[in-house]
């Protein structure tokens, strides 16, 4: 075994994290986490559906759909940034994770035609394709899950050990202006609730600093329909306190400064 296949696959311990993961910058957790609520609660939206309801069917879908949208750009931001990243300064490191993207876009079509099929099915066929449908995205997510596992510890790993928290950094910056405003929308839906405290101030402090006044007006009073009141008061207050002090452009003080494409 080669050291960059090595280094690609999760380590045998039960999460391969160690300090350093704790304090460098790191691109996958908060859109990671954003995805994993996503995938969950669009499964339990497909597990609970009444098929013979058409205005219940037609909200699943329209989530299962958005998501499956989703991934394909989340995919394709790993694959144009991350891995060509990778790729320059660890040859083949990233290159097992690559094919599960291929197959990962090749499962996210077949869902697609599933769910479009379900769509136009006549209603006495509803019932059985909606738990087909259900129990084919449920392997889909499975996959997906222990994927992402590998690239938060295996590619992480490859890039902390040849990137800067800086060059991570700025790395981050090209990806998220290759974000549409659709995709920031959905972003924000699902990783507002999804992570924690810090990493929610440096979402929206990254923010801050790449859309307009008038953008960045829209972006945040979306961002705090997903948080209860004391939560958003918390959050306020950390970004305050974090302008306060002014830090250096350095994304690894608070683990978080990535992580949204
Ligand atoms: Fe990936």
């Amino acid at each position: 075994m080669s050291a960059a296949a090595d280094l690609s696959r999760p380590r045998p311990s039960a999460t391969g994290l160690d300090r350093m993961s704790a304090t460098r910058a790191d691109l996958y957790s908060s859109i990671h986490k954003a995805l994993r609520l996503f995938m969950s609660d669009t499964l339990a939206m497909l597990g609970r559906v009444d098929a013979d309801d058409e205005a219940c069917l037609r909200d699943a879908l329209e989530q299962l759909e958005a998501l499956l949208s989703l991934l394909r750009r989340h995919i394709s931001h790993e694959t144009d940034f991350v891995h060509v990243a990778i790729e320059a300064r660890l040859p083949g490191a990233s290159s097992r994770v690559a094919d599960e993207h291929l197959d990962q876009l090749h499962s996210i079509s077949e869902l697609e035609v599933e769910a479009h099929t379900l769509r136009l099915s006549p209603l006495a066929q509803r019932r059985l394709l909606a738990h087909q449908l259900y129990l084919r995205f449920a392997l889909f997510v499975a996959d997906k899950l222990r994927h992402m596992h590998s690239e938060e510890i295996g590619l992480n790993a490859a890039l902390w050990a040849h990137y800067s928290d800086g060059e991570l950094t700025e790395l981050h910056a090209r990806m998220v202006t290759h974000m549409s405003p659709r995709e920031l929308a959905a972003v924000t839906r699902w990783l507002v609730p999804a992570v924690t405290p810090p990493e929610l101030v440096s979402f929206i402090g990254c923010m801050q600093g790449k859309l307009s006044a008038e953008a960045f007006t829209a972006f945040e009073a979306h961002a705090q329909q997903g948080c209860d009141a004391a939560r958003w008061a918390l959050t306020m207050s950390l970004l305050r306190a974090r302008h306060d002090v002014a830090e250096p452009a350095s994304a690894g003080s608070d683990r978080g400064e990535g992580g949204t494409s």
